[in-house]
């Protein structure tokens, strides 16, 4: 097949090496991009008298033929397109004539490639972003339809402390929040028009740059010509972002995972999001969560593949670089359907509270509470918490909990104890005595919960 670069060449390419070397299967995806980014391309060389007016409206008019069939999704590729930057090229020629050929005037695939890369990335950081929007708001009515429920917090996978439930998932709504605002702040890099970089070196056209930022909604242009085609940071602050919300949406899965077992019971998922075993019969599946958790993996993939990649790049552009996209688009597809698949989870999840309840009788949760008791009564913290530490083992010889303590057996370990101590056994008190800002009161997560809403407005 002939090539538009072949003039120097003495043999045509090898067809396998040709095959090789080809990205269209990849970078379809970015076809839309590409032509967009020629129209202002043409736009502007029009603006600036490098092209004919004339000239200008052919070319304008064929690219904006190919946009309407390419978002019909009806553009014919061959097996011999290098590259969707020459494919839309090709059809232009095959649709104009020979005019076409002045499309790529004061350009080079180097900085078109990095141009059809910004402009797909900025509508995904969009779509994604709305994704993590709507777990937030699925996230935010689990919380509030179980407001009040009281489990075991656990550190170290131990009863810590009684907290709310609700306090607890809206822990992974300000991760989300954090995902979002990381987001937010790589567009920043994203957003700016590499365009007129040319291969290397810039263009000796007088070409208005400013002009096709300000066309396709650029914020701004790059600086410096050589770390135009060379850069890729923008994508890998992108995955990196991605990487960071998946190990979120991991970790919201692994609890998933862990309440939903027999042992611990906590939450019970709905049939229509699980599967059963082939063999055993009995056997309900949490596979959503184990999914998301599985596909974090595949993020993390994309990451370490594009750090690979780059690391010893030589400046400015080199052919590897065509290998980010797979990495890309893995990363921005796995993380859409993960945030899609949490939703679906969270929506299906529903609350044991019998068996909450029934579990934070039978342990030591509230023993903070005891030695914060004894602190009010004037014992020195740690004083305080060696003295519970005596109570609980007590309780543990004696086959009890702190629940089933009576007042006398309090007082049998310290006068400090009064009648009331018993009532601080209870995870409900324990709970609501937590009303620090940022603690698990009912309070504190109501107003958390309102604050929440307005921000997503
Ligand atoms: N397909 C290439 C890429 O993805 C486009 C740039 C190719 N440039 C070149 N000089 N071969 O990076």
């Amino acid at each position: 097949m002939k090539k538009s670069w072949d003039g120097r060449f003495r043999k045509t390419l090898n067809p396998f090496i040709e095959e090789f070397s080809s990205s269209i299967d990849i970078d379809v995806k970015l076809a839309e991009y590409d032509i967009q980014g020629s129209i202002a391309h043409i736009k502007m060389l029009g603006k600036v008298n490098v092209i004919s007016k004339n000239d200008t409206k052919k070319i304008l008019h064929g690219l904006e033929e190919i946009l309407q069939e390419a978002s019909k999704g009806k553009l014919k590729y061959t097996s011999t397109d290098e590259d969707i930057h020459m494919a839309i090229e090709r059809m232009l020629v095959g649709k104009i004539g020979k005019v076409g050929n002045k499309l790529h005037t004061a350009r080079s695939r180097n900085d078109q490639i990095a141009l059809d890369e910004r402009l797909y990335l900025r509508d995904e950081i969009a779509e994604v972003s709305k994704l993590i929007k709507k777990l937030q708001r699925v996230i935010i009515s689990i919380a509030q339809k179980n407001i009040d429920v009281v489990m075991p917090g656990l550190t170290h996978m131990q009863h810590a402390q009684p907290v709310l439930f609700s306090h607890y998932l809206m822990a992974y709504f300000n991760m989300l929040d954090r995902d979002r605002a990381r987001l937010k702040d790589c567009l920043k890099r994203v957003n700016i028009m590499p365009l007129g970089a040319g291969a290397i070196a810039g263009t000796s056209f007088p070409v208005d740059r400013e002009y096709v930022a300000k066309l396709l909604g650029f914020s701004t242009i790059t600086e410096n010509s050589i770390d135009t085609v060379s850069d890729r940071d923008f994508i890998l602050e992108f995955v990196s972002c991605s990487a960071i919300l998946m190990m979120h949406l991991s970790r919201l899965c692994e609890d998933i995972v862990i309440y939903s077992s027999e042992e611990f019971g906590y939450v019970e998922l709905d049939d229509s999001i699980c599967t059963g075993s082939s063999m055993m019969p009995q056997k309900k599946n949490p596979d959503v969560a184990e999914l998301i958790r599985g596909k974090t993996a595949r993020v993390y993939g994309s990451l370490m593949t594009l750090f690979t990649l780059m690391k010893a790049l030589p400046l400015s552009y080199n052919r590897d670089m065509q290998e980010d996209k797979p990495a890309l688009f893995d990363a921005v597809e796995t993380v859409k359907i993960c945030l899609k698949a949490g939703a679906k989870l969270l929506e299906n999840i529903k609350l044991n509270r019998k068996r909450l309840e029934n579990i934070l009788t039978k342990d030591f949760s509230c023993a903070t509470e005891i030695a914060d008791y004894l602190v009010r009564q004037g014992m020195a913290f740690r004083d305080a918490h060696k003295l519970v530490g005596r109570i609980v083992r007590y309780c543990i010889d004696n086959k009890k909990h702190l629940r089933d303590l009576t007042c006398s057996e309090f007082k049998s370990f310290s006068s400090l104890f009064l009648n009331d101590v018993v009532a601080f056994t209870s995870p409900n008190s324990s709970v609501k005595s937590k009303s620090s800002p940022g603690g698990t009161c009912l309070k504190n997560v109501k107003a958390q919960i309102e604050k929440a809403k307005n921000s997503l407005k």
